[in-house]
């Protein structure tokens, strides 16, 4: 496996691939790699020639006040994971190579009435600093696919209209969610958990699946969200939101909607994590 940490290396080794007729895959991650990242590499490698995976622990997607000083870092065991794991290239840029003007006077890019909702309504600037770093990668590693995981759902929406607005020739495959044997979602964030929070924790996945058997028996959309967040506050957590949304759009759900995704972020102690899970009702008898 190759390390690249500056631009112009990095895209002289992909001109080099593309030059090969190599299809070349990119999976974007901070690091501190965990089952579900492997995932990631493992449908990359399944559908790509050659896989590069950053690593870069985006300073833009982080408000004032959030956790960049203490994300967990572990270059080491990234790197090691990833070679076990059959990545081709490892690319780790420094923040002076991503953003050489400065965070404030980088470019940014927004994606209307998707950067500013759930997770965009708490985390303001989040959504438009993901796109622009994803955006960026795009641009600097020229992927023909791009691989990136359903927890993030909103995520994914966001990368998903970007990707089709700004025309990028990126085909972009959502894997997902890859989930510990007691059902928390993977993260990196679990890691803030207290050993009392981690066994509170799957209570959060299973606070989404009551919800969806209320859905499924038809109940509106609206009650369940409003039972759904006091369990989870009664189970521990501060909920952010819990949100029943019509999966094309992430448009609230109204009753007579089909596809349909819960969302839900919740503070347990220092961490906030969040969680989905999708839902299809039947269609009404004629
Ligand atoms: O999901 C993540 O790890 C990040 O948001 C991403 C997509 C790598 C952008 O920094």
């Amino acid at each position: 496996m190759q390390s690249i940490h500056e631009i112009v290396p990095m895209r002289a080794l992909v001109s080099d691939w593309r030059r090969s007729g190599l299809r070349i895959g990119l999976v974007p991650s901070m690091g501190n790699l965990h089952a579900g990242h492997l995932a990631l590499v493992r449908r990359a490698l399944a559908g790509a020639d050659r896989v590069v995976v950053s690593i870069f622990v985006n300073p833009l997607q982080f408000s004032a006040g959030e956790d960049l000083a203490a994300y967990p870092r572990t270059p080491d065991e990234d790197a090691e994971a990833l070679r076990s794991a059959g990545c081709h290239c490892l690319f780790a840029p420094s923040e002076a190579e991503v953003y050489p003007q400065g965070r404030e006077r980088q470019t940014l890019i927004e994606v209307p009435g998707l950067c500013n909702v759930l997770c965009g309504a708490s985390r303001p600037g989040h959504f438009q600093g993901v796109a622009t770093v994803v955006a960026k990668l795009f641009n600097i590693v020229q992927p023909d696919m791009a691989v990136f995981g359903e927890k993030d759902f909103q995520q994914l929406m966001v990368i998903q209209r970007m990707t089709a607005e700004l025309c990028f020739p990126i085909e972009i495959v959502g894997v997902p969610i890859v989930r510990e044997p007691d059902g928390l979602a993977m993260s990196s964030r679990n890691g803030y958990l207290s050993a009392d929070e981690r066994a509170a924790a799957p209570a959060l996945y299973g606070t989404l699946r009551r919800l969806a058997e209320r859905l499924r028996a038809g109940d509106a959309p609206s009650d369940a969200e409003w039972d759904a967040a006091r369990e989870l506050s009664a189970a521990g957590f501060k909920p952010d939101y819990v949100s029943v949304r019509r999966r094309a759009d992430l448009a609230p759900a109204v009753v007579g909607d089909r596809a349909l995704v819960i969302l839900a972020a919740a503070w347990l102690g220092k961490a906030r994590l969040i969680d989905n899970l999708d839902v299809d009702l039947p269609d009404e008898p004629a």
